[in-house]
């Protein structure tokens, strides 16, 4: 079974024939919302929205440890996270999917790791490569099965939020290697790490970054929503492929 983490533009997954849902109590308190559990073409998949149900709870607020802590309660093969993100790299426009394979985390102040005294012993997770690679290529390829285009590699930073960034800290974590930007991405890859579950993410470019082609004098929600709206669909497309190909 596959867990799919919704972001901006994913709260719920309408393919999805619900049997239940379950809101699980974790050490850490309430995921964001209540896991919800069904099929797809008959492959059992469970989802979560990230931000709640009603897109209520901003970035730095998502309760990161309980929302993972109650996915790997079900056991899932892996963990498919979907999050919108501005792009950097110029090559990368609105609308257009990423699957990430690097990390650099600007987050701070977020609950990131299990591994805290007294309850846990002290360790420290590999995380050289962040994002599972069996998980991305099985994105890649069930895009590809379908058609869609996704560019297959990015530098994801992890931005603290809740405001979009200014264009020199733009162009800032360009310098620094950096692709596209987000917040959601961290702590939730480190947390899946931590419990060991295969996770990757497909980031929606909504908008080009802070400074950026036509986000140079100031970014537009708007236009966010609207790109979004529009992406989401092959997104939906290619998490039913995976979950009906799922072994
Ligand atoms: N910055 C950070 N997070 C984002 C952006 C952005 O430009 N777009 C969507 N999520």
């Amino acid at each position: 079974m596959l867990a799919i983490i919704g972001g901006s533009g994913l709260s719920r997954l309408d393919s999805l024939e619900v049997s239940h849902r379950q809101l699980p109590e974790t050490p850490y308190g309430e995921p964001s919302a209540a896991l919800t559990f069904g099929r797809i073409a008959g492959r059992p998949a469970v989802f979560l929205a990230r931000h709640g149900d009603e897109h209520r709870i901003p970035p730095h607020q998502v309760n990161y440890r309980a929302n993972v802590w109650a996915i790997a309660g079900c056991a899932p093969a892996g963990i498919v996270a979907v999050a919108a993100v501005g792009s950097i790299r110029a090559d990368l426009e609105p609308g257009d999917l990423v699957i990430p394979h690097q990390i650099i985390d600007y987050t701070w102040g977020r609950e990131s790791t299990y591994h805290e005294w007294p309850e846990r012993p002290v360790a420290h997770v590999d995380f050289t490569e962040p994002y599972d690679q069996r998980l991305r290529s099985r994105i890649g390829q069930v895009a590809a099965t379908l058609g869609l285009a996704v560019s297959d590699s990015a530098v994801y930073a992890a931005t603290q939020g809740p405001r979009l960034e200014t264009a020199a800290e733009i162009d800032r974590l360009e310098r620094e290697g950096a692709d596209v930007v987000g917040m959601t991405g961290m702590p939730e890859a480190a947390l899946a790490r931590e419990l060991a579950l295969p996770y990757a993410a497909i980031n929606v470019v909504a908008n080009r970054a802070a400074g950026r082609g036509g986000s140079r004098q100031a970014i537009r929600i708007d236009d966010i929503h609207a790109v979004l709206d529009a992406a989401m669909g092959r997104v939906r497309a290619i998490i039913e492929a995976l979950v009906t190909g799922d072994d």
